[in-house]
């Protein structure tokens, strides 16, 4: 699915369904029952190989490295200017916030501030004359430190680094090693760019304003709200309190147990402690909320937030969120952490998706809010996925996090994928996995350009985070997790997560300790995988590998496998690099019985003698691997003679895929694109059709005049046509969420590009209808109606 944080890909707004995965996959799935000759063990393949990359790539320090992929970043220039030295660390905050405080400013303009006062427990390792903390955007206004017991008090300087985001604190003597409490007092001012403690505004509908003052962290933007120790590593508890009008919701991270009455029209309101997180997750939502009915799951209380009048919206995020819940504690083996209530709050502005702020779940409107009876399944899928994701944060990322922003894809390579397993187990019948091969094309898609970079790569300064939160993190790390899946099972993966985070618990990790608590359990399980140098090879590397397939002539029953790194503009790979691939290869052998083979390939080329002719043979059988593949044109005819027979839902998806990209890079003609896909007059699988319509959108963009009018009538409908006619608009009793999403795909296609004067008109007549009485029409088709009506639209239908 298409994250809102990016905006690229095809125009695919798809789905469906790859079979449930496990560890024995690949030796049951084949029918009739396989002959499997697994050539030989994965492990020693990857061990023999030299080429594991730069190792200590993450390190803090500049260092030396080969790996040419590494060469830029390696050798940029390093500041730890805006680094925190690590001899004061925090341990306990105890934060008092006053939001949403109205003054006016020199210019007339209203404006809002916050004060705020906090006191820090400290542990002075080694002993200094100065505090360092991040701050930006306050004004500290007093600074100073009690020792134990609070028997004595220094007062600081404070000195404002202001291009590198810190407040340092200077004392007139050294602070002994030791425990000590380090207070302050300051004012902010609340943005209204979405970070740090901002303001939120929306409108009522006799035109009222109304305010929200709300929180966004990650990944830097505590430091806006109060001075802290804003780097992950820094883990503390926070016991926060909200000073907020009376008849106002306030919520925080931990549930409310204290609520006073100021007198005057405003409370304080005590929330229990945090357990020890990460700054960039604390959060406060002030507002005026309704919440739906709680529901509960092993002792927790899940509540759903948002401006008044939308609880209708939110029984199907509420679902997801009670399911996500009890299949995250039974996968990871823990407990979610937080404490005993989860709220999930929906805020009229907001940046991105979602963000996992532990037990004060933050998320856009269309991210949560959803009516289940009348959304289309894009709809659903989308707060299905979101919800599920950010529930995975709580366990990834919140409990055990990252120690650094270089391990960003820890927390969301990690969540991407797991919102597709949960989802896999809360609605079997989406197929979700086959929908996840649009996520791992748009990964191929930005990994296809020369300024690709390692899924891990060093952070050289704070502005280079934001950057990291792109398809490569979280769609090529969450594809070559599932990758990582596949290759040593899904027991063992699981087993291996369960140590990882038994492990790491509320403390941080660097993404070794992942792998190698993934190969711990794959020797617990008697499997010798070297996991470790297997991820490393494909995360510490950009770009990944085009594997060429062809028949060996005079040699019957031989191929001859050759990978190289794949680049849309690849004149210049001089030195590319090799990569372990699986290998998944799946034959019909010449007396008619399904065959698989697999291997690592880790060489530049490599023969496979299968000791039999066969009829057809498909690499990357069942598509996890993020690898491209070429057939040569013997192998791609076999292949395409009889598709439906031939192929799986995913394998067909990668192969129009692959093929599309090998045009984009001058691989392949369009002629010979098209033909091939002129082989998929039958194919009714949405995720399949949205790589398709989105090349033929890009083919049209290219033709004009006759050429674009045999274009439209020649491929478009000739295409489409006979596949939609085979649907008709109407909906049928019982049809699968993918018909029902195909069915308004095609029409799009056929109504827009198509030019179809039919599929306009009931077009047209049908969104009449809908506007009339919005249940008669398939909310499914509703996009595709918008579509054609824009396409074919002037200014007064716009307005
Ligand atoms: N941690 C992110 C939110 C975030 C994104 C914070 C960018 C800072 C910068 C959150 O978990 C997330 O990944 N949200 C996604 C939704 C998800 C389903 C892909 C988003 O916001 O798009
Ligand atoms: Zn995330």
């Amino acid at each position: 699915m298409i994250p809102a944080r990016q905006e690229s890909m095809p125009d695919a707004d798809t789905d469906v369904g790859i079979p449930s995965f496990d560890g024995e996959h690949y030796q049951s799935q084949i029918q009739p029952a396989p002959t499997l000759s697994v050539r030989s063990d994965w492990s020693a393949q990857v061990l023999g190989k030299k080429q594991t990359p730069c190792q200590d790539n993450l390190q803090r320090k500049p260092h030396m490295c080969n790996h040419h992929n590494h060469a830029a970043a390696c050798s940029a220039e390093q500041t730890q200017d805006y680094r925190l030295p690590t001899e004061v660390v925090p341990s306990r905050y105890k934060l008092r916030l006053t939001p949403g405080l109205k003054v006016t400013d020199d210019d007339s303009e209203e404006i809002y501030k916050f004060t705020g006062h906090q006191k820090v427990n400290v542990d002075i390792l080694e002993s200094t004359d100065r505090i360092v903390v991040n701050a930006k955007n306050l004004d500290i206004h007093e600074a100073y430190v009690l020792s134990k017991g609070s028997k004595r008090r220094f007062n600081g300087t404070v000195v404002l680094d202001d291009k590198n985001e810190l407040a340092i604190v200077t004392f007139d003597r050294k602070l002994a090693a030791g425990k000590w409490t380090f207070c302050c007092r300051f004012t902010g001012t609340h943005n209204t760019k979405l970070k740090g403690f901002y303001l939120s505004v929306w409108e009522d509908n006799l035109g009222g304003k109304h305010q929200i003052f709300t929180t966004q962290f990650e990944s830097t933007d505590a430091r806006q709200a109060f001075p802290c120790w804003d780097e992950p590593a820094f883990k503390a508890e926070f016991d926060v309190q909200l000073v907020v009008p009376q008849k106002l919701v306030a919520l925080s991270n931990g549930r409310d147990v204290k609520t006073e009455s100021l007198g005057n029209g405003w409370k304080i309101v005590t929330y229990q402690r945090t357990p020890k997180m990460s700054t960039y997750l604390v959060a406060f939502c002030v507002g005026e909320f309704e919440s739906s009915e709680p529901v509960f799951t092993n002792g927790k209380e899940l509540r759903i937030w948002s401006i008044p009048g939308k609880n209708h919206l939110k029984s199907f995020a509420i679902k997801c969120a009670k399911f996500g819940v009890e299949f995250y504690e039974d996968f990871f083996g823990r407990p979610y952490f937080g404490g005993d209530k989860i709220d999930m709050i929906a805020i009229p502005d907001f940046a991105s998706g979602a963000m996992e702020n532990t037990g004060l779940i933050t998320y856009r409107d269309t991210a949560l809010l959803v009516d289940e009876d009348k959304a289309s399944y894009g709809e659903k899928a989308r707060v299905a996925e979101v919800v599920l994701h950010e529930l995975d944060h709580q366990w990834n990322g919140n409990e055990v996090t990252m120690d650094w922003w270089d391990g960003l894809g820890l927390n969301e390579s990690f969540a991407t994928i797991m919102a597709y397993v949960a989802m896999n187990s809360m609605f079997p019948e989406w197929h979700i996995y086959n929908e996840f091969g649009l996520d791992r094309a748009q990964a191929f898609a930005l990994d296809s350009l020369k300024t690709t970079h390692p899924v891990f790569a060093p952070i050289n300064h704070p502005s280079e985070i934001a950057q990291r939160f792109d398809a490569i993190t979280y769609e090529k790390g969450g594809s070559l997790l599932f990758q990582c899946i596949q290759f040593i099972g899904y027991e063992t993966f699981r087993h291996g997560l369960r140590i990882y985070m038994n492990r790491h618990a509320l403390a941080n990790t660097r993404v070794t300790d992942l792998w190698d608590a993934l190969e711990e359990a794959c020797k617990l399980e008697g499997k010798n995988i070297p996991v470790r140098s297997f991820m490393d090879a494909w995360m510490n590397t950009a770009g990944h590998p085009i594997v060429s397939v062809e028949e060996i002539s005079g040699k019957p029953g031989a191929i001859r496998l050759s990978q190289s790194q794949f680049l849309f503009l690849g004149d210049d790979a001089a030195t590319a690099p090799l990569w372990p691939v699986p290998v998944h290869i799946r034959y019909k052998s010449a007396n008619g019985t399904i065959k698989e083979d697999k291997f690592l390939f880790c060489d530049l080329e490599h023969e496979v003698d299968l000791g039999e002719n066969f009829d057809w043979l498909v690499v990357n059988a069942s598509g996890p691997g993020f690898y491209r593949v070429a057939y040569g044109a013997s192998l791609l005819s076999k292949l395409t003679g009889n598709i439906s027979e031939t192929l799986e839902v995913i394998e067909r998806f990668n192969l129009v895929n692959d093929s599309w990209a090998a045009v984009r890079a001058r691989l392949m003609s369009a002629t010979d694109y098209l033909d091939l896909v002129k082989t998929f007059s039958n194919e009714n699988d949405p995720n399949v059709w949205a790589i398709i319509g989105s090349s033929l959108r890009a083919l049209y963009g290219l033709t004009e005049g006759a050429a674009r009018k045999v274009f439209k009538e020649a491929i478009i409908r000739q295409l489409v046509g006979p596949v939609f006619n085979q649907l008709g608009w109407q909906p049928q009793p019982g049809e699968s969420v993918h018909t029902l999403q195909l069915r308004g795909q095609l029409a799009n296609l056929l109504g827009t590009i198509g030019s179809d004067e039919a599929v306009r008109e009931k077009a047209r007549d049908l969104f009449e209808q809908w506007k009339a009485d919005r249940a008669s029409v398939d909310p499914n088709v509703v996009p595709a109606l918008i579509a054609i009506l824009a396409h074919t639209g002037n200014r007064t239908r716009f307005d």
